[in-house]
């Protein structure tokens, strides 16, 4: 972290009264098959968020969309709880704040909406601190991660596009690559939810090395495949690390992913599941996967085209 200004003081409480920011944070598909922890994709659906400092103490948070009357109010909620880890980091007393959250990307689904909520609270409390305290993008990926545990979703989130990330002695990193145009993602969202901490307590503490051997080859194809060549997605996509073995507490997702794959459709868990990302080549291929998901699900699944989101989040004063 480095001042723009003179460094504060640790808990010092600069007079940002009246101080007002927008952000907006894209939705996320993490692991995109054999990149499990590592890589990320930002798609085009958005939580945005008003965050302002009035003048009477205490904090004010109102929820719109996805979310409204379901999470907390109150200082546990994930995007004031990344604002209070972000000013502490910085040394600055958290002021009162009041939150007012248009929210759209699917709760428990795999789409990284705890990964938007910490990073739309980073760069939140770094728009609130413009002037006062500057972050590098390291910090700010390491300021997410820290909160959310790994960084595959909290990369694209932060930077946008297709993301590399790994954690080093000095903190996770992260490369940004530009996806291909012809690549057009289609997320498959059930209406049940899934949990993460269930999803990661059913990985296995080791795996064989030909497995490892396995996702190695198709994470560095799953690069190429992206950036230059689709026509190798389907085979990119292959993974032997997490998928199999989540699969029994998600066996519609799994079903779907097979006849999808079956078909030619490049068709992975998105994240910890349970939504599908299917990574078609083009418009039509997507509606083929549309039409064969309608006709073999046993549930209701929403279909959602989106389109790779290029900037990750924005803060900007309002
Ligand atoms: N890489 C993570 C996992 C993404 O699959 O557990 C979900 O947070």
């Amino acid at each position: 972290m480095t001042s723009a200004a003179a460094a504060p003081a640790a808990g010092v409480l600069p007079d940002l009264t009246g101080r007002r920011v927008h952000v907006k944070v894209p939705a996320t598909s993490a692991n995109l098959g054999p990149g499990f922890d590592t890589l990320g994709l930002a798609l085009a659906r958005y939580d945005e968020l008003e965050v302002s400092v009035p003048d009477a103490a205490g904090l004010d948070i109102e929820v719109h969309g996805v979310g409204a009357g379901e999470v907390p109010l109150d200082a546990s909620h994930l995007v004031v709880r990344a604002i209070a880890h972000t000013f502490a980091r910085a040394g600055v007393e958290l002021p009162p704040l009041k939150l007012v959250a248009h929210n759209s990307i699917p709760h428990g689904r795999g789409l990284g909406s705890s990964g938007a909520a910490i990073v739309a609270g980073v760069v939140a409390a770094k728009g609130l601190l413009e002037g006062i305290v500057e972050f590098d993008p390291d910090e700010l990926l390491a300021l997410a991660t820290e909160l959310e545990g790994h960084p595959d979703n909290v990369a694209p989130a932060l930077f946008g596009g297709l993301t590399i990330a790994w954690v080093t002695p000095e903190g996770p990193r992260h490369k940004k690559l530009i996806v291909h145009r012809g690549v057009s993602p289609l997320v498959l969202v059930p209406e049940h939810e899934m949990s993460t901490a269930l999803a990661r307590s059913l990985q296995p503490e080791s795996v064989p090395h030909e497995d490892a051997v396995f996702n190695v080859s198709r994470s560095a194809l799953l690069i190429a495949a992206l950036i230059q060549s689709p026509e190798l997605l389907l085979q990119a996509t292959e993974d032997k690390l997490h998928q199999h073995y989540r699969a029994q507490a998600m066996p519609e997702t799994d079903r779907l992913i097979r006849a999808l794959r079956a078909a030619g459709h490049p068709a992975v868990v998105s994240g910890a599941g349970p939504s599908i990302l299917v990574l078609a080549s083009d418009p039509s291929e997507r509606a083929e996967a549309i039409r064969l998901v309608e006709a073999s699900a046993d549930t209701v699944w929403q279909a959602l085209p989106l389109a790779v989101d290029f900037k990750g989040a924005t803060v900007q004063a309002a």
